[in-house]
């Protein structure tokens, strides 16, 4: 895996003269560029790991682990299974799922960011049936029918290729594995505008004030916009041949869960 830098940690994380619009530009116009939003996705959160959790209870108002168990009860988990956690971060899912099946699960969480997959190993320590490793989501080092379930939480946004990593997803899925995705979603009417508000103008108020900085914050709506709706992101599931598709919304649909098989 060659990861080019086009050193964004200088041009943008660090600098002095933060001026939010000007920064949402440029986050939009990186978003477009398949190969670029990859490295910077990849900087981005190496940079914020350390603060990554915490942050993440802030902006979720406490609500980030709830959620999380309730879409890993989604799937009939059963002992014994192999499981894969795409764009494990700092590894919640793997653990939470882990837990819900008293460790005797096999889970495999895979992330691109070493800083991300420290914290995660660190916080998976006393769970030998957690593997993570290293590796980029569109190109996983697995055979095809590997896996009876996929999670990915937070992450599909992030890819520069979805539709290249929904298909990985289903090569290493087994026929009749559960694939299931947690994301921002799009929430209509009022509450959608208020949410809007909120991603859009406090979240990257917390970031500047909490994390130091509110480039990360900032990518969050950016990145939000760009990506399909939950109704969208059904559609092109059943295109690409999953069965079973299930949407779930959460937070008046700013939240969003799909749940889908092989
Ligand atoms: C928003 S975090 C989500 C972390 C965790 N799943 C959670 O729910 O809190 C997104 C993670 O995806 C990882 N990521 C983004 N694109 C990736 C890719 N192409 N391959 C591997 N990891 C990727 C990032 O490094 C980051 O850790």
């Amino acid at each position: 895996m060659v990861f080019q830098s086009y050193n964004f940690k200088r041009a943008f994380f660090n600098s002095n003269n933060e001026n939010f619009m000007e920064k949402k530009h440029i986050i939009k116009n990186i978003l477009d560029e398949g190969d670029k939003k990859a490295v910077f996705v990849h900087e981005m959160f190496d940079n914020i790991a350390s603060d990554y959790d915490r942050m993440n209870e802030i902006i979720s108002l406490g609500g980030n682990i709830k959620l999380k168990k309730r879409i890993i009860k989604t799937v009939p988990i059963k002992k014994g299974m192999k499981i894969l956690d795409l764009c494990t971060g700092t590894g919640d899912l793997a653990i939470l799922i882990s837990e819900r099946l008293n460790k005797e699960v096999c889970i495999t969480g895979v992330d691109f960011s070493q800083k991300m997959l420290e914290i995660a190993r660190n916080k998976a320590k006393n769970y030998e049936n957690i593997d993570f490793i290293q590796a980029d989501v569109l190109e996983l080092p697995f055979e095809e029918n590997s896996f009876e379930a996929c999670f990915i939480g937070y992450g599909l946004r992030n890819l520069k290729d979805l539709r290249k990593g929904l298909l990985e997803i289903k090569r290493l899925l087994k026929p009749g594995g559960y694939f299931v995705n947690l994301d921002l979603g799009k929430a209509g009417g009022l509450s959608g505008q208020l949410i809007k508000l909120y991603m859009n103008k406090i979240v990257p108020l917390f970031g500047k004030y909490i994390h130091g900085d509110s480039l990360p914050y900032q990518y969050l709506p950016c990145s939000n916009e760009k990506f399909p709706s939950q109704t969208e992101l059904v559609k092109l599931l059943k295109e690409l041949g999953f069965n079973n598709i299930m949407n779930t919304d959460f937070m008046f649909g700013s939240i969003a869960s799909q749940r889908a098989q092989k």
